[in-house]
């Protein structure tokens, strides 16, 4: 039976939930593809109860089960979101689609969707929502998540054969000129001089042009005392950096983007400029390379739109364990003041989903 309101209205904010779906409804290990899909039906059997007929089929449709996995996810969190947060029971979570595709709600009997805006993100195994609650505009959101070794192989082969810079022209058609040529040739931090030396000019200019793989490069750094001296960096090194922060690129553009509803329909892809952008740095010490422990978060991009500097949209990045990035973008009214985003929160799929859904049906 329906109980409504499970966290009461509040002060207006952002949520950003994260499901790890990794660990989630292990099958045996022999099944084939298709059949590791089909193994869903009994191993996430209380998860797809939720679901409409409908979406269940659009879950075991997907021949990968870490597709079929994140999919199942993604339909829970944005139930659990409307649930939580519109005032419905879970069977009235009914997911509608705007004119671009987004998800929004829509209640029984409305004809626009509720002020709350939602929009969800999956890759590499992780679900990211990210929510815009309580506020008395629309404040229209959007996540994107990134792994940044989930294609290490692919990316690698690409860049050995035909450089770097190739590699990244690549996806010439959905950034700026201005961000392609930041992320071919911009220089990238290296831990090798500590805070008593600092890189040259030139030698940061040398790492700017390295593209290729299995290469060494000198760098001439100076001591405080203004000693010169060479050190010589493996360009593996530098190019795992500017891999990094083409994926962090990537994941605020989609995660803006998406945050606009237009996704890649948008005439104005190349004209967003998303500037001064640097990876956030994974936490130190992580043991455990499944670990999502969080790292830094970067806030501060320079970002502009047709040329013109955008002044009402909020990004953060966050690292979360050694590979993942993931990418919150925030449109905010000008009648409503400036406010923090929460940071990333993840969920139990027993205690946070499961338990709720179900006392909420
Ligand atoms: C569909 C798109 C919105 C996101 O696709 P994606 O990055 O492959 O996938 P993500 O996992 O980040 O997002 C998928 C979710 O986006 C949401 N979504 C779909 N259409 C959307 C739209 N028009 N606006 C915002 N969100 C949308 C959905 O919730 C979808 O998940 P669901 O089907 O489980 O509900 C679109 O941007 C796309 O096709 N991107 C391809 C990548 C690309 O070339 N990006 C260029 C860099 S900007």
């Amino acid at each position: 039976m329906m109980q409504i309101s499970i966290d009461g209205p509040s002060s207006p904010k952002i949520i950003q939930w994260l499901l790890d779906t990794r660990p989630l409804w292990p099958v045996p290990g022999h099944l084939k593809p298709k059949e590791e899909v089909a193994e869903l039906r009994t191993v996430a059997s209380r998860a797809l109860a939720l679901l409409s007929e409908t979406e269940q089929a659009s879950v075991l449709k997907y021949y990968h089960l870490k597709d079929a996995k994140m999919s199942l996810a993604s339909h829970l969190l944005k139930h659990l979101v409307i649930t939580k947060y519109c005032n419905v029971p879970w069977s009235k979570s009914t997911i509608s689609r705007d004119a671009n595709g987004k998800p929004c709600f829509i209640a029984e009997g409305a004809s626009k969707p509720v002020t709350m805006d939602f929009n969800v993100s999956h890759q590499a195994g992780i679900v990211s929502l990210i929510a815009s609650l309580g506020f008395d505009l629309r404040v229209d959101v959007g996540t994107d998540v990134v792994c940044a070794n989930e294609r290490q192989k692919h990316d690698y082969d690409h860049i050995e054969k035909q450089g770097f810079f190739d590699w990244i022209d690549m996806h010439g058609d959905v950034f700026a000129e201005s961000e392609l040529n930041h992320m071919k040739l911009s220089s990238v931090p290296l831990d090798l001089s500590g805070p008593d030396f600092s890189i040259s000019g030139f030698a940061k200019d040398a790492l700017g042009r390295c593209q290729w793989r299995n290469a060494k490069i000198n760098l001439k750094i100076t001591s405080a005392d203004g000693k010169e001296s060479t050190v010589q960096v493996d360009s593996n090194t530098v190019i795992d950096k500017k891999l990094r922060k083409f994926y962090a690129m990537w994941c605020l553009r989609e995660s803006y983007v998406k945050m606009t509803g237009e996704a890649l329909l948008a005439p104005w892809l190349k004209e967003l400029e998303i500037s001064d952008v640097q990876a956030p740095d994974a936490a130190s010490y992580i043991q455990d390379s499944n670990s999502l422990v969080m790292g830094e978060v970067v806030r501060d991009f320079k970002i502009l739109f047709k040329g013109r500097k955008v002044t009402n949209v909020k990004m953060e990045l966050s690292a979360l364990g050694p590979a993942y990035m993931v990418g919150g973008s925030v449109k905010i009214p000008k009648e409503i003041p400036d406010f923090a985003m929460a940071s990333w929160q993840q969920l139990d799929l027993e205690d946070d989903i499961l338990a709720v859904a179900e006392r909420n049906r």
